[in-house]
């Protein structure tokens, strides 16, 4: 039978496009409830024509859903997702708060669905952080026709990372520069100010002198992959997109890469677009990709004066590749394979 699901964070940019998927997919259920901060509760959501309460994740009772979607940010995860699990939900959290523990799974379904074959000891299954799942799900059969060497990694990462206050300020803070070049407008999100700007710094900065962000690329990308010693370098920028991350990645393998041969894998990889030559000038944009459930690639180049590596462009929705799909897809792979 469809379970009963929670989505902690309902109200947010990743919940509310989670319950947009949930319509799209036809994802079934026998019972949802949204649950959010304090602040929410009482407030109605429409799902699938009909409207719900939300609910203060402080009382809610995990023991009456089989399965929860936590995108609340890390701080609610560590606290809940624990919590829930106890009380015998499988969560499914969209954190950073528990993708390195050992007993959680990482997933990403087009990669390593297997990882869903058992109820996890933890009893969370985590989700990759947005820029990682799109390239892992690139990288995967490259690795295995041409083998990983190193792979450098620059990101153009949207303000919708940051949820709808990311969006919001990116909206303000280009009004206030409009009206007054010298005005940076609201910096609670973002600083220095994103309007007209780029940012090379997102989250955290590490004892190494790389953020939080570009370690999450590493680690995951190894852990994903199973590929522990996997060379993975990344500069993490916050560009004034509203929604949409884009990646430029350079990738070295062992063996000489043939172009055709690099697209024809690319091509038959699934819910991944290829732009490929197929009019002058074509290659994605966080404004212009048309589905967007798909990863999408372009501008793919073997260098002439090393053959062994090559560039891509990828682009991909971050509240759905990097968010909220990815982890429908984790659902649906659990009750596909009775997991639950
Ligand atoms: P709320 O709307 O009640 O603040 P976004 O990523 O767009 O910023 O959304 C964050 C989501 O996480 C929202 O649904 C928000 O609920 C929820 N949230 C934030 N803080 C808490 C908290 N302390 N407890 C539960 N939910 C929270």
């Amino acid at each position: 039978t469809a379970p009963r699901i929670a989505l902690v964070g309902a109200t947010g940019a990743v919940g509310e496009t989670l319950i947009g998927l949930i319509e799209d997919r036809a994802f079934r259920y026998r019972e949802i409830q949204l649950v959010a901060s304090p602040r929410s509760q009482g407030r109605t959501l429409r799902v699938d024509g009909r409207e719900h309460r939300v609910s203060a994740v402080d009382t809610f009772d995990f023991s009456t859903v089989d399965l929860a979607f936590f995108s609340a940010g890390s701080d609610v995860s560590r606290k809940w997702a624990p919590v829930a699990a106890a009380q015998g939900a499988l969560v499914i959290d969209n954190t950073n708060a528990f993708r390195m523990d050992p007993d959680t799974p990482l997933v990403v379904p087009q990669v390593n669905a297997d990882a869903l074959a058992t109820r996890p000891a933890s009893g969370i299954v985590a989700n990759p952080n947005c820029s990682t799942i799109p390239l892992v799900r690139l990288l995967r059969p490259i690795e295995d026709r041409w083998g990983l060497s190193k792979v450098v990694v620059s990101t153009y990462q949207a303000a919708s990372g940051r949820g709808h206050s990311g969006t919001a300020e990116l909206h303000e803070a280009t009004r206030a520069a409009l009206a007054n070049p010298a005005d940076p407008g609201p910096q609670a999100e973002f600083a220095p100010t994103l309007a007209f700007n780029v940012i090379p710094f997102i989250d955290e900065l590490l004892d190494s002198g790389f953020t939080m962000e570009e370690q999450k690329m590493l680690q995951e990308s190894r852990k994903i992959l199973a590929l522990r010693h996997l060379d993975v370098t990344t500069t993490c920028v916050r560009v004034p997109v509203r929604n949409g991350h884009s990646e430029a990645v350079w990738i070295e393998c062992h063996d000489v890469v043939d172009r055709a041969e690099l697209v024809a894998a690319l091509c038959a990889l699934p819910e991944v677009t290829v732009h490929d030559r197929d009019a002058p000038g074509a290659f994605p944009t966080p404004r212009t990709i048309a589905e967007a459930n798909d990863v999408h690639v372009g501008r793919i180049r073997v260098s002439p004066h090393n053959p062994r590596g090559c560039w891509l462009w990828v682009v991909a929705d971050n509240l759905r590749i990097g968010a909220a799909l990815n982890a429908l897809q984790i659902a649906e792979e659990l009750v596909a394979r009775g997991t639950l």
